[in-house]
């Protein structure tokens, strides 16, 4: 309960669940996309449903009454995102990542460091950060920065159960925590490294944080539209040239866009934003060549007929573009990643399966790349010829065929 009422909105004791319509969701969904970027696929719409009906419950009104009040008032919609966002985290989460700032970042980074934890959650990333520079007597701190005031509060109190350090060494609880009670809390050396804000990743990038150098956005922007994500990443070129930029591993760098460098290191991918690029805009695709027959080419962006179909087709404009450029860096496993989904969400469209099948190919798997050609013939003699012919400028359907018919002939070995 957080102790709020409406007043005069009545209804108290009224089972809330009933009331949460599809178009309360909706109503909800959509101010929190404006707001703060929430993407309401299916999963989490049955989250926010949940959340709503509780936060009806706890204020003991109605639903019409509760959407006036969320649409006029702040304090109800940050209750209502401590309860909907999601603090999935833990020390030292993603452990390649710190792995690959100690060897490689760290060493190169001008003192003294300083560090954005955007999205923090609870606090244990933005710790497991300070472990690092601590015990590596680096000069730096950490600005933590969330949209939920519950997560940011205990941040500050830098106070963990037992189950939540169960990831951190022995080595590592006696050297920065200290038993409290039945839990444990982070030493002042590390809590003196650590400054928590309030921020939304939506708005402009706060300028305490524009000389940050380190970047660990991990895991916040899955939860965004691509349209969001694209604001955060624009704005973080724009303002923090040169920085350095981590993704959780399950974030693809479709949204990456030009403004970002890849940088890969064994299996673990880094970004860094490239000074003065300029205003992000698609990148202009060299026109096909002999050696590079039929590249990935910016997909015409069809008439959308719903703000996410638009998305679905920048999405897969950006599945192209990325694989393209992971794929002439040698970056063969991005590249196969990057034109499956492309492949998986326009499975009708034969450049995608044949851009699958160049980079499977590459990746010195033919069984599977056999695969992709045989699906992107499929794909062909079902599309429309204007629109094959149209997407492989300077090129004839008749060559596609004809390589594709070689592609499929060659053994596999
Ligand atoms: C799953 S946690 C990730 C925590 C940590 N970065 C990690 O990888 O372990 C996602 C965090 O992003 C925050 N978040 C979501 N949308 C946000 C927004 N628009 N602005 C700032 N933080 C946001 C949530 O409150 C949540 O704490």
């Amino acid at each position: 309960m957080n102790g709020r009422g409406l007043a005069g909105t009545g209804s108290a004791g009224t089972d809330a669940s009933t009331l949460v319509t599809d178009a309360v969701v909706d109503r909800v969904a959509e101010l929190l996309r404006s707001a703060v970027g929430l993407r309401a696929e299916p999963t989490l719409r049955a989250r926010m449903r949940r959340c709503i009906r509780d936060e009806i419950a706890d204020n003991g009104t109605d639903a019409e009454s509760y959407l006036r009040a969320l649409t006029a008032g702040s304090a109800l919609r940050q209750s209502l995102l401590n309860r909907i966002t999601v603090q999935e985290t833990a020390f030292f989460r993603h452990p390649e990542h710190f792995a690959l700032l100690e060897r490689e970042i760290l060493p190169a980074t001008r003192r003294p460091l300083s560090i954005w934890s955007a999205g923090c959650a609870n606090g244990q990333e933005a710790y497991s950060l300070a472990m690092l520079l601590e015990e590596r007597c680096i000069t730096g701190s950490i600005i933590a920065t969330d949209i939920s005031t519950s997560a940011l509060a205990r941040t500050d109190a830098a106070r963990y159960s037992t189950k939540e350090v169960s990831g951190l060494t022995t080595a590592r609880v006696d050297r920065h925590l200290s038993a409290v009670g039945d839990g444990w809390e982070v030493t002042q050396a590390l809590r003196n490294r650590v400054s928590t804000m309030h921020h939304n990743l939506i708005d402009p990038v706060p300028s305490r944080v524009r000389s940050c150098q380190i970047i660990f956005c991990r895991n916040v922007l899955i939860y965004f539209s691509p349209e969001h994500a694209r604001i955060f990443l624009d704005r973080v070129a724009q303002t923090m040239p040169a920085a350095w930029l981590f993704l959780g591993s399950s974030e693809t760098i479709w949204a990456i866009g030009d403004r970002y460098e890849t940088v890969r290191f064994g299996d673990t991918y880094a970004y860094r934003s490239l000074p003065g690029s300029p205003a992000a805009v698609p990148r202009s695709l060299p026109a096909p060549s002999p050696e590079a027959p039929f590249r990935a080419r910016a997909r015409p962006t069809p008439v959308a007929a719903t703000p996410a179909d638009h998305d679905e087709a920048a999405m897969i404009a950006g599945l192209a573009r990325s694989g393209q450029t992971a794929l002439d860096a040698g970056h063969h496993a991005a590249a196969v990643v990057l034109f499956r989904k492309w492949a998986y969400l326009a499975p009708q469209d034969c450049l995608a399966h044949l851009h699958l099948g160049l980079a499977l190919e590459a990746a010195a798997d033919p069984a599977a790349a056999l695969r992709a050609f045989s699906a992107a013939r499929r794909a062909l003699d079902l599309a429309d010829p204007a629109e094959v012919e149209h997407a492989i400028d300077g090129y004839s359907i008749a060559e596609l065929h004809k390589l594709l018919d070689a592609k499929q002939q060659e053994p596999t070995r």
